[in-house]
């Protein structure tokens, strides 16, 4: 484990904090400020212990190292300074003069934040001439990591500037870590697995990973497609990667040998929402691809037609159906802890006229599962959701902190559950 804020000295320090405030941005004003709320914490426990200034550098989007307008951390800066009750300055640049007059004249519960590392080219390249050309601008002393979502990439901001100072983890780091590898490393069981999302590539390994661990792995999103396409299931037009049909099987197999070892289950949907559109207002039909239990029921007494059970050639997938939802549910009214990563269907598309969003209908089921409300159970699994997609969507429904751990992190959380070694956290002093 790494040494964090707790294990060193800030007193009269000059303290460089990395976060991530990669926020989402619609029209210029930050649509959701999960990241920006869970940096708080560490930058409060720097504040009350003493450092001589706190410099907080950060990333937003992916502007290849040329400054853009439209993504200047200037609009985080203001929303950090209400959040914190205090002023945050902010320097339009992240080295240089500029940098070095507006940290001189910093008091010691003053803060900077700096512009957009990624404006510059040396961040992405993990240039050690940019890290050096940061501390020489800021004076740190210390390097503080608590960007948990950009761990897993080897930039200056991760991985270059902790060879300048010493580098410690500060509190969301610590808790990241210890939750995720705590749960992979020594799960309260029955642990089930919810893995969804648009794509396989993503979640390879991750996946292979649960299969190993989990008692129960359910595939959900476009990421399940792979493994319907796979048992040759006709999928119309919806999302797959191309590439990925090797590993799908392969992954496949891997869970059906698994399936044979041990009581382990992989479920993988028997029922699909289709439309033609995702745009919320062609019509939706379900499709009972294995169940065969809502098409026989809908039809009877006569046969169902033969598209009751296939999807036809100009539909798309766009969400689990209700049988799958209720396998799910199954398997988490007996867990003691519930991962999920990747939403199980398309959760963006608004319903018409404020009605239930079309193909949210799995994704909401399987949160309420998890936070013990749903109709049918009122377990309560010790919940972790990871991996992007799912948290945005559970953080624009306001459900945050109905989980025991929402992560900040897209990628880094499913490489640390992978168990990946993470560049940004390997950089740190050790404990
Ligand atoms: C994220 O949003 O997952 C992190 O901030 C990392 O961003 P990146 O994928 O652009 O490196």
């Amino acid at each position: 484990m790494f040494k964090t804020v707790k294990d060193i000295n800030l007193s009269g320090k000059r303290v460089l904090l990395r976060t991530d405030y990669n926020v989402p941005l619609v029209d210029g004003k930050i649509a959701d400020d999960y990241r920006i709320r869970q940096s708080l914490p560490t930058i409060e426990y720097i504040l009350k212990n003493g450092p001589a200034s706190l410099i907080i550098i950060a990333h937003l989007g992916r502007p290849k190292g040329k400054p853009d307008k439209a993504l200047s951390l200037s609009p985080v800066a203001k929303r950090l300074a209400q959040l914190l009750g205090r002023p945050v300055g902010f320097a339009p640049q992240c080295t240089g003069d500029a940098v070095k007059e507006l940290v001189a004249k910093l008091s010691s519960d003053g803060i900077l934040l700096l512009e957009n590392l990624r404006f510059r080219a040396g961040e992405e390249t993990n240039d050690p001439d940019f890290a050096k050309a940061i501390v020489a601008a800021t004076s740190a002393e210390i390097f503080v990591q608590d960007g948990f979502g950009v761990v897993h990439r080897a930039h200056a901001s991760t991985q270059a500037i902790t060879k300048i100072l010493p580098s410690v983890g500060g509190l969301l780091l610590e808790k990241e870590v210890e939750t995720i590898v705590g749960v992979m490393n020594k799960p309260a069981r029955p642990l089930v697995a919810v893995v969804g999302g648009a794509k396989i590539s993503d979640k390879i390994d991750v996946l292979n990973k649960f299969i190993e661990l989990a008692d129960c792995v359910a595939v959900t999103g476009a990421l399940a497609n792979n493994f319907l396409a796979g048992q040759g299931v006709r999928i119309g037009k919806s999302l797959i990667d191309p590439d990925a049909g090797a590993e799908a099987s392969e992954i496949w197999h891997r869970a059906q040998a698994e399936e044979q070892k041990r009581p382990f289950n992989f479920l993988v949907p028997v029922d699909v929402v289709v439309s033609k559109s995702l745009d919320g207002r062609s019509p939706t039909r379900i499709v009972d691809i294995a169940s065969h239990s809502l098409a026989d029921i809908e039809a009877y007494p006569k046969l169902p037609k033969p598209d009751s059970y296939s999807v036809r050639a100009d539909e798309l997938i766009l969400d689990i159906g209700p049988i799958s939802a209720a396998e799910i549910v199954g398997a988490i009214k007996i867990a003691r802890t519930v991962v999920w990563a990747g939403t199980c269907g398309v959760t963006e598309t608004k319903g018409i006229a404020g009605g239930a969003d079309p193909f949210a209908h799995g994704s909401k089921t399987v949160a309420e599962a998890m936070i013990g409300q749903s109709n049918s159970h009122k377990n309560k699994p010790f919940s972790v959701v990871g991996g992007g997609d799912s948290v945005r969507y559970i953080s624009s429904e306001g459900w945050l902190d109905d989980f025991n751990h929402v992560s900040t992190g897209g990628s880094a959380s499913l490489d640390l559950m992978a168990g990946k070694k993470l560049p940004g956290i390997e950089a740190l002093l050790d404990k």
